[in-house]
């Protein structure tokens, strides 16, 4: 693995949106290394998984100042990836990293003030070897700071050379809309909000997607698979393999209830219906709104990579399937 060269065929199959009114087209299915990319993983399964998306086509990769565990440990595996396979390719990446979360001890270490996320950038770049990320976000809303001081962290960063592109991580619609307009008047429009979006929760549908179209912001939706419980993994109980099984995953043996089961295995009627694996049904089903620029997957293998990737073959729901699904989540 150590000599990789990418497949020529990179180009030929995955289709690429327009992110909001920017000039960037991202993948219709991008890459997220908040979990299996840690110091606590194994590191040539990442590098395999990093490897073959983008051998797919997979041109985005999503990182945080805090994905590992430990924290900090994804950005460093991804940076011996980029080091070891990927020197010749980084102008065909767009790679993104956050700040907003807790990272450090003491005052400066969390949140959304300028000292925190100017810091966490260049500790990120660091960890990389990067001299620039292509988008830098603000993670999550800070209550506290003033958001024209967190726009202008943002608008600065551009300004130092150390991201080309910002975007913004579960806001509300009421305050995406208020930092898109501090960032506009910056001059460093806000390139695309991060929210979670998935068929269990859909959120984003109450007013923040007419807001991101009508400011021309892109959307990239983050945990689409529910971290798994829309896919295959637990329609007959927890496996021993899997995040929620795990005492370092996010997700939590509890929220695997029996009641969001049912509606898996009612949902996997319909996918396999239509002749696609439930994974492959949840990403579809994000990508028919045009207002979805990307789906941002996790995943433990390239087995489940290749399975999500196969969602891009059948994007289409007739108005009878889409009036089942919404049967099955109300
Ligand atoms: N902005 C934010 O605040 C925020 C928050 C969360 C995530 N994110 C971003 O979004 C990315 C994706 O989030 P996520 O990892 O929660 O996404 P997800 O795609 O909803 O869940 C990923 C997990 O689902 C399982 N899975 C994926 N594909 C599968 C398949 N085809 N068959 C069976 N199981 C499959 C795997 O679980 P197992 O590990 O159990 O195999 C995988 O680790 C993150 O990596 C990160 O970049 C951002």
């Amino acid at each position: 693995m150590e000599n990789y060269t990418a497949a020529t065929n990179r180009y030929e199959s995955m289709p690429y949106r327009r992110c909001g009114k920017s000039g960037i087209l991202l993948p219709s299915l991008s890459l997220g290394l908040w979990h299996n990319f840690g110091h606590v993983d194994n590191f040539n399964t990442s590098k395999q998984i990093v490897h073959t998306a983008f051998d797919k086509g997979i041109t985005h990769f999503d990182l945080a100042n805090n994905y590992g565990p430990p924290p900090g440990s994804a950005e460093e595996n991804f940076g011996k990836i980029l080091k070891q396979s990927f020197a010749s390719y980084r102008d065909e990446l767009i790679i993104s990293t956050k700040a907003g979360w807790g990272m450090w001890p003491g005052p400066y270490g969390d949140l959304g003030s300028k000292k925190y996320l100017v810091a966490s950038l260049d500790q990120s770049l660091q960890r990389m070897g990067l001299d620039y990320v292509d988008i830098f976000y603000h993670h999550r809303p800070d209550p506290y700071t003033p958001l024209e001081e967190t726009m202008s962290a943002l608008d600065l960063i551009v300004r130092q050379g150390k991201a080309l592109y910002v975007g913004i991580s579960s806001y509300n619609t009421e305050d995406t809309l208020r930092a898109s307009k501090v960032l506009k008047e910056l001059g460093t429009p806000c390139l695309i909000h991060q929210p979670r979006y998935s068929m269990l929760d859909r959120w984003v549908e109450n007013g923040l997607l007419d807001v991101i179209e009508d400011e021309g912001i892109g959307s990239i939706a983050f945990s689409p698979l529910e971290q798994g419980i829309l896919t295959n993994k637990y329609l007959k109980g927890i496996p021993e393999n899997s995040r929620a099984a795990k005492s370092t995953g996010f997700l939590q043996k509890e929220q695997v209830t029996k009641e969001v089961i049912q509606k898996a295995q009612q949902l996997n009627g319909i996918a396999q219906k239509r002749g696609q694996s439930l994974a492959q049904m949840a990403i579809s089903w994000l990508l028919k709104d045009h207002r979805i620029t990307s789906v941002l997957v996790g995943v433990s293998s390239e087995k489940q990579l290749l399975d999500n990737l196969g969602a891009l073959t059948n994007l289409e729901f007739s108005v009878s399937e889409l009036q089942e699904i919404e049967t099955i989540l109300k």
